[in-house]
């Protein structure tokens, strides 16, 4: 048990967590939570060990019998979710082991460095289309006028969705993701299983009509993807898109109100960056570290193990502070200060290892972009108030709303 109050919907938390990550890594690096049942980790020499770590994993899926892999569905609290249960709890990044491998290696055919590159004078044209419309206005809630709406198009066209239908990803994708968090009610649960029933009717016609009619969407390259002579299976397919759809915007959107504000709080960062916007890719990783949009992953023990003195044995949950690691002094010198340009900057907003965020490229272009674009354009940009609310989580970190003026 911690000796440091650490409850992450508190208002106290959702304001300001980094004070209380600091005392987590000061009192009790690495503790087990009764209430959660999860032993968290706060240090960014654990964090980082922890993620590589061989008997660590998403799953234990992958080491246990096909008989109790049904029955430990069967008690799952998702067991009356059938197709939340199918689709999202079995995706790429809640699988491990050689099912990993294989559609990872699939995945990253279809999703490669240099395709991700490609998309930057398309990103550009699309962000410099939006602020033609928004500059005149004065102000704008930087999420939901700017970043979301672009963010969802990139991802979406991306994938080969119609332009017509982009608008039903937010609400699907919201719904699903509300999820993850720790609090979520039996009615977010429900929600969950509509979205995703709805979701997945919709990508099997858009999959009849990729196979039909292949385009040089992602959707259609992920069809004909092979591996070995072996392609990805309709669940995984479906469970693939989905999971890119939503990972594609969620923490993106997030990532850029949580760096904009960042900006606008040190005001000499953001005069260099207005100078140089040769350092955005800089700034980019500084804002990932100092505020990230994820702030905890959970892993699995695949078998007993030691860790530090703590006995960690099968099925026990480890809890991982990605958010603490970023702000740990023994990994980054005065590591509550706004740096653009620090270096080196080994934060932990990606994950590592195997399950290291496959659209990291796409979310590095796309931030760079953003802010470049956003400084370029509106020099004079400004907060339209001083108090800013984040939404409660212990997960997702990100802002109601980041309303500014300029
Ligand atoms: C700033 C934005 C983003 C952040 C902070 C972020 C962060 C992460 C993190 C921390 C993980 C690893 C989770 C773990 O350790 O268990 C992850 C995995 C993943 N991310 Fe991202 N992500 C971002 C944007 C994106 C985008 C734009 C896409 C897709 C287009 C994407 C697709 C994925 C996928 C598919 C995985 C699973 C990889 C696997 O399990 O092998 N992410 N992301």
């Amino acid at each position: 048990m911690s000796k440091v109050d650490f409850n992450p919907y508190s208002e106290a938390f959702c304001a300001n967590p980094y004070p209380i990550y600091a005392a987590l890594r000061e009192q009790s690096p690495i503790f087990y939570n009764p209430e959660w049942d999860v032993t968290f980790v706060s240090t960014h020499e654990d964090v980082n060990a922890l993620l590589v770590h061989k008997s660590l994993g998403r799953t234990l899926d992958h080491i246990l019998d096909p008989a109790e892999v049904a029955t430990r569905r069967e008690q799952s609290k998702w067991h009356k979710l059938p197709n939340y249960q199918r689709y999202i709890s079995r995706n790429l990044l809640e699988t491990e082991g050689e099912d990993h491998a294989r559609l990872r290696r699939l995945l990253v055919k279809g999703f490669t460095t240099a395709q991700i590159a490609n998309q930057r004078e398309g990103i550009q044209a699309l962000a410099d289309r939006a602020l033609d419309e928004l500059a005149a206005r004065g102000e704008m809630d930087l999420l939901e006028d700017f970043v979301n709406p672009l963010t969802v198009h990139v991802i979406a066209s991306l994938m080969g969705m119609p332009p017509e239908d982009h608008h039903l990803l937010r609400p699907w994708s919201a719904a699903i993701v509300r999820l993850y968090e720790k609090d979520a009610t039996e009615q977010h649960a429900q929600d969950a299983e509509v979205a995703t029933t709805e979701f997945v009717q919709y990508l099997e016609n858009l999959l009849v009509q990729r196979r039909a009619n292949p385009g040089d969407d992602l959707i259609s390259v992920l069809v004909r993807v092979e591996d070995e002579g072996e392609m990805l299976k309709n669940d995984e397919l479906v469970s693939t898109c989905i999971l890119l759809l939503n990972a594609g915007h969620e923490s993106t959107v997030n990532a850029a109100g949580n760096g904009m504000l960042a900006l606008l709080r040190h005001a000499e960062q953001l005069e260099k960056l207005k100078a140089n916007p040769q350092l955005a890719s800089s700034a980019v990783e500084e804002i990932m570290r100092y505020d990230p949009p994820l702030q905890y992953f959970h892993r699995y023990v695949l078998q007993d193990m030691q860790y530090k003195g703590h006995s960690l044995a099968q099925g026990d949950t480890i809890g991982l502070l990605y958010g603490s690691a970023n702000r740990d002094p023994q990994a980054f010198p005065d590591p509550d200060n706004f740096d653009i340009c620090r270096t080196p900057n080994k934060h932990l907003a990606f994950g590592k290892g195997r399950h290291f965020c496959l659209g990291a490229p796409l979310a590095r272009l796309e931030l760079e972009i953003i802010f470049n674009t956003l400084l370029a354009r509106l020099p004079a940009i400004r907060l339209a108030q001083q108090d800013q609310e984040y939404h409660p989580g212990l997960v997702f970190r990100g802002l109601k709303s980041l309303r500014l003026q300029w």
